[in-house]
């Protein structure tokens, strides 16, 4: 294991597909422990001891898609659908101004019209012409055409995130409905990067069904499209979800799901080096230290929410959501303390693009 470690550490993209496997597969604790020292190493030759920020804004839960696993999908009945007006909107990028944090991710729902293309780059038209270049923009609004995706950069977008949810074509049909084309997904990806977006993409980890060899395969399909970013976080079962709603959430499963996203983390550091890795809100609903080990296995991005409190109720993604009642202030002083906390400082007033996009 040492000398896989040591092979990781030499260069990026050095392991093969069944050595990402045996790093994944790893279970006793000393073990762990190695891996994740072995990844935090790397962060730290790329990075330092320092986590970017990211505010997010989660600005409308509406969505046209039905993906099987999704707490906002156009088929649950069961939640009450919001969107933030452009003022709300520009009042949460303000509090992300001034917070420090340098950078807003704005997320909702997939939407394809004119309206909501043109709504979106009305908002990005503000935020460029009252922060200009002092703010970073990322935009998670899913697939849209080529043209769109043009409008949003031309307006001050430089970040896209876009999951592929899982590389296994057969995996992705599984977890959605007819009509929700893997392909296009792709295609939407190599779009993203043509058109010179920084380029986010992730899985979800330890989806019914998905094996280790499979989440191997995402690390190398995130080498391929060429991600100068990684947002990935384990599955968490949502009871109004065809795939949720037989998955019993036990302790033991939350700390299985923990395990495997934290070794996800580290492997994918391992593999790709110089990205920026997120640690991810789901970490931090399966564990009230979730996201500090996240750091800790390698990542280097926290995305707090910054989403006035009374809306984060219509935003729940999967069960046991954190941080539905704690107001934006509150979440900045936690965030200071929790870095702090594992000797890292935060990385305020800057863009914090990962060294990969540089
Ligand atoms: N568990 C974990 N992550 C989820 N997402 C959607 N539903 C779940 C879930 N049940 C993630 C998807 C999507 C992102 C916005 O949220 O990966 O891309
Ligand atoms: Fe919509 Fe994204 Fe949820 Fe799918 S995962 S239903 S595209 S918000």
């Amino acid at each position: 294991m040492d000398e896989l470690l040591n092979k990781a550490l030499e260069k990026p993209r050095n392991l093969t597909c069944d050595e990402l496997v045996v790093l994944l597969s790893i279970s006793t604790n000393k073990e762990m422990e190695k891996l994740f020292k072995a990844a935090y190493s790397a962060k730290e030759r790329y990075i330092g001891r320092r986590v970017s920020v990211r505010g997010l804004i989660e600005w409308s839960n509406i969505c046209k898609k039905n993906c099987y696993y999704c707490g906002i999908r156009s088929g649950n009945k069961n939640i009450e659908r919001f969107s933030l007006t452009k003022d709300e909107i520009l009042a949460t990028a303000e509090f992300i101004f001034s917070a420090g944090y340098g950078s807003l991710v704005l997320q909702g729902g997939e939407l394809e019209s004119p309206a909501n293309t043109d709504f979106i780059s009305s908002v990005l038209a503000e935020i460029k012409s009252r922060w200009g270049n002092g703010l970073g923009v990322t935009l998670s609004l899913g697939e849209q055409e080529e043209s769109v995706y043009q409008k949003w950069r031309d307006a001050g977008a430089h970040r896209y995130l876009l999951r592929i949810e899982s590389s296994n074509l057969k995996l992705y049909e599984k977890l959605h409905p007819q009509g929700h084309s893997f392909e296009r997904r792709v295609k939407c990806l190599h779009t993203l990067k043509k058109l010179g977006y920084q380029l986010g993409t992730g899985v979800m980890i330890g989806l019914p069904g998905q094996t280790l060899l499979d989440l191997a395969h995402d690390i190398e399909f995130f080498a391929k499209v060429d991600a100068d970013m990684i947002g990935m976080g384990p599955y968490i079962p949502h009871a109004d979800t065809p795939l949720g709603e037989n998955i019993p959430i036990t302790a033991e499963y939350m700390q299985q799901q923990l395990i495997l996203g934290l070794k996800m983390i580290a492997v994918t550091r391992l593999y790709l080096h110089d990205v920026n890795i997120a640690s991810t809100t789901a970490l931090q609903a399966l564990a009230p230290d979730g996201r500090e080990r996240g750091l800790l296995a390698g990542a280097n991005v926290i995305m707090p929410n910054a989403t006035d409190v009374g809306y984060r109720a219509g935003y729940q993604l999967y069960e046991n959501k954190p941080n539905l009642d704690e107001n934006a202030e509150e979440t900045m002083a936690a965030l200071e303390a929790s870095v702090k906390s594992i000797g890292e400082t935060l990385r305020l007033n800057e863009l914090g693009d990962s060294p990969h996009a540089k």
